[in-house]
């Protein structure tokens, strides 16, 4: 679907603990909060001189002598890349990933410069990473008409410890430290969204949204546990509704079956961390979709169903962002819901197409649209669905 909205972020975020700049894109966090403010001509420049920054730097260390098979290889690991992104700086990402997996970097299309000949490659990240934190945080100050006093309350890159976790408040959960699982065995976390999941949905969860999340851990879990339970009802609304679909009859079943579990599950969860569950208000998400169902069948149960499609696919977008961000535990408990949301997500949108007159390719659209309005608008407050913080 056209009209995505890219963002350089790779789900680091580190400026949400504290960093000036995060250590995974090199933006500050002013340049992070207006990115969804920009235009796309801003945005392309933006990236451009993200990686002018990153060559620049990366040329210090690596040389590309296959940029052919590099890109096998990041497609190899599933690593994502942008078409126009110059070869040096997709080598960054390849390191930052695969730093202590990869032995012989001619292998990947890359050999050390002369001044990194001798180091292995995730000794040779450490240095490129320190070097590429410097340069952006300097282009940052160069750039920023933030007051001094505002620049000293910041602890440099190079002289924060390299644990993150060792920052976080303790009301704050984990974040698991930089360092990637073997790339060969765990996938990363988008690899485990269904293909098409991404072009579906009209824009990305704003950055904003997850440094949102990470400060309200208990209001992120508590809503979790709502959103499970109304996915469960609405499932079981359409079970009551629609008892001459053999198809809906069974897919909604399993599903109110599953999002009940993951409701055991959450709250399971919350009582082992102490947090109390309590109501909470609904978000204007599921509301400012429902807005727009036909009010005559069959087109009001294809609208109903377009809806859960859009509601799991950017459920499981969300789980699929934060997974970096979380503590051990939370993470694998999130992973795996993020095949079963998916799998929601392609329920409902093949029952759409199965029960629908026609194509439903404009009501699609049309509900891309209004949905990605309810993520990237400002919102008044923190929930799983809420826009960014308004
Ligand atoms: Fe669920
Ligand atoms: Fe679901």
């Amino acid at each position: 679907m056209a009209g995505s909205i890219t963002s350089p972020c790779v789900g680091l975020c580190s400026t949400t603990l504290g960093d000036p700049v995060c250590r995974g894109c090199q933006r500050g966090d002013d340049e992070i909060l207006e990115w969804f403010g920009l235009s796309g001509d801003q945005r392309a420049a933006r990236m451009a001189e993200l990686d002018a920054l990153r060559e620049s730097v990366a040329g210090r260390f690596l040389k590309v002598i296959d940029a052919d098979c590099l890109e096998a290889q990041l497609r190899r690991y599933r690593i994502r890349f942008r078409p126009e992104q110059p070869a040096l700086s997709r080598a960054v990402e390849l390191l930052r990933v695969g730093r202590t997996r990869i032995q012989a970097l001619r292998r990947y299309g890359l050999e050390p410069s002369e001044a990194a000949l001798g180091l292995d490659v995730a000794e040779l990240h450490a240095r490129l990473s320190q070097a590429l934190n410097e340069a952006a945080e300097r282009r940052t100050l160069e750039t920023s008409d933030a007051p001094p006093s505002y620049r000293l309350r910041h602890t440099p890159v190079h002289a924060m410890p390299e644990t993150l976790a060792e920052t976080v408040p303790r009301t704050m959960p984990r974040t698991m430290p930089e360092t990637m699982p073997e790339i060969a065995e765990v996938p990363s976390d988008e690899s485990l969204l269904p293909p098409d999941l991404l072009d579906f949905l009209n824009c990305a969860t704003p950055d904003g949204w997850i440094a949102w999340a990470l400060e309200n851990p208990e209001l992120l879990l508590i809503d979790h546990a709502q959103c499970e339970k109304k996915a469960a009802s609405t499932a079981m609304s359409l079970l009551y509704r629609y008892v001459n679909e053999p198809l809906l009859l069974t897919k909604m079943s399993q599903l109110a079956r599953e999002e009940l579990l993951h409701f055991e599950q959450v709250v399971k969860l919350m009582e082992s961390r102490g947090i109390v569950y309590r109501h909470l208000s609904a978000s204007r998400y599921a509301e400012g979709l429902r807005q727009h169902i036909d009010a005559q069948e069959p087109a009001r149960l294809v609208d109903i169903l377009i809806i859960g499609a859009f509601i799991e696919a950017r459920s499981c977008e969300r789980f699929a962002r934060l997974i970096p961000h979380l503590d051990l535990e939370l993470a694998k408990f999130y992973r795996t819901l993020v095949k079963s949301e998916g799998r929601h997500y392609e329920d409902y949108l093949m029952l759409a197409r199965h029960l629908a007159p026609g194509p439903i390719d404009d009501r699609v659209a049309f509900f891309a649209e209004r949905e990605a309005e309810l993520i990237v608008t400002p919102d008044k407050a923190f929930r799983f669905h809420s826009g960014v913080p308004g």
